[in-house]
């Protein structure tokens, strides 16, 4: 029988590249999400349900109406800077908001949960690659909120026998190769979508914070992995769930870094434009370093990367840039 997925935050950037993903393969999914950063017309498959998190009886309703198999759960806020000067507006929506869910999950006898972490957990880190029993230590509000629902996670499958899987991801990245999706969000912060908006004209030119970093030229490395391929992990989550598998957390990256001047050259040569590039300080709490060990999601899901290549990740996110043209 077709199974049936409750994707909170469906309509924003990752979560509808996931719903895509899954209607593709023949899942029905129902997005929920409060359209605070999402776009109504990025949820291109399945039904949208408009609500908040916040709202349980809401939330109720949709699991009661729609009887979803499994959980998938991607709405929070997301902006590290915006969770230092915020930080209860970021516990609230990204951990009470996550109780609600559990709660309307044991209400409706709904088992299955994967949820959105991030890198951001695990810190400053003390080893490069960064494995998934490295210490979990964030070190801003936004990684907080991520790690205490981990936490939250692991007491819930203890008493409820919730099955979970969380998803640290690393700097997601590019957008559908069919130009149906991408990151839409205005003030976006992420560096392949400020390379690819700024040789698009729409931005006077690119920062780069800091250039006196412990690395080879001095800027910060990440592990950029393309948004699709994170989207096979979720659908390889859940299939491992819906099979019986047990709640495990992956890292979610290709284990191979670049720097910020790696990706801005790469950008102007897919885009065929020099942009201007200011160099500025470093910004608090950027580490210098970040590149997954992504074995364990490699060995326990299959996971196998159909995108590992800058260039078309950065192909991917102009291509969408150019169709979003003046509407950002
Ligand atoms: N973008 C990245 O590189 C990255 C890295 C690590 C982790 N993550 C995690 O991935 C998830 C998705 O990130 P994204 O980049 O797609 O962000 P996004 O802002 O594009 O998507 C979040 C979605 O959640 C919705 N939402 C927020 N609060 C809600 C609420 N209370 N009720 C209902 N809907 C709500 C928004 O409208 C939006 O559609 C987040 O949980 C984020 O922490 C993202």
């Amino acid at each position: 029988m077709t199974k049936k997925v409750l994707v909170t935050g469906g309509a924003g950037y990752i979560g509808s590249h996931v719903v895509k993903t899954l209607g593709e393969k023949g899942y029905d999914t129902v997005t929920f999400d409060n359209l605070s950063t999402g776009h109504k017309e990025s949820v291109i498959y399945g039904k949208l349900a408009v609500g908040d998190l916040l709202d349980y009886d809401e939330l109720n309703e949709v699991f009661k109406i729609h009887k979803p198999d499994a959980v998938m759960h991607f709405a929070a806020h997301i902006v590290v800077p915006e969770s230092v000067e915020k930080p209860v507006k970021y516990y609230i929506n990204n951990v009470s908001g996550t109780l609600n869910l559990l709660k309307a999950m044991k209400e409706n006898d709904v088992n299955k949960f994967i949820f959105s972490s991030t890198a951001a957990v695990y810190g400053i880190p003390e080893e490069i690659p960064i494995s998934e029993d490295s210490p979990v230590k964030p070190i801003n509000p936004y990684g907080h909120s991520k790690a205490m629902v981990e936490k939250v996670l692991e007491d819930v499958s203890r008493a409820d026998g919730l099955n979970y899987i969380a998803l640290r991801y690393f700097n997601v990245a590019g957008a559908d190769p069919k130009g149906r999706l991408g990151e839409r969000k205005e003030d976006a912060t992420h560096l392949i979508t400020m390379c690819v908006r700024t040789a698009a004209g729409k931005r006077p030119c690119l920062n780069v914070y800091g250039t006196d970093y412990p690395t080879p030229d001095g800027t910060c490395i990440r592990d950029y992995i393309h948004v699709d391929d994170l989207a096979e992990a979720h659908v390889l989550s859940l299939e491992y769930l819906l099979e019986g598998g047990k709640s495990d957390v992956f890292n979610c990256g290709y284990s191979r870094g670049y720097s910020v001047f790696e990706v801005v050259r790469a950008a102007k040569k897919v885009t065929g434009v020099d942009f201007p590039v200011t160099l500025a300080e470093r910004r608090p709490g950027d580490p210098p370093v970040l590149v997954a060990d992504s074995g364990r999601i490699r060995e326990v899901l299959g996971w196998k990367p159909e995108y590992d290549d800058l260039d078309y990740i950065i192909k991917t996110a102009w291509e969408w840039e150019k169709v979003l043209g003046s509407k950002i």
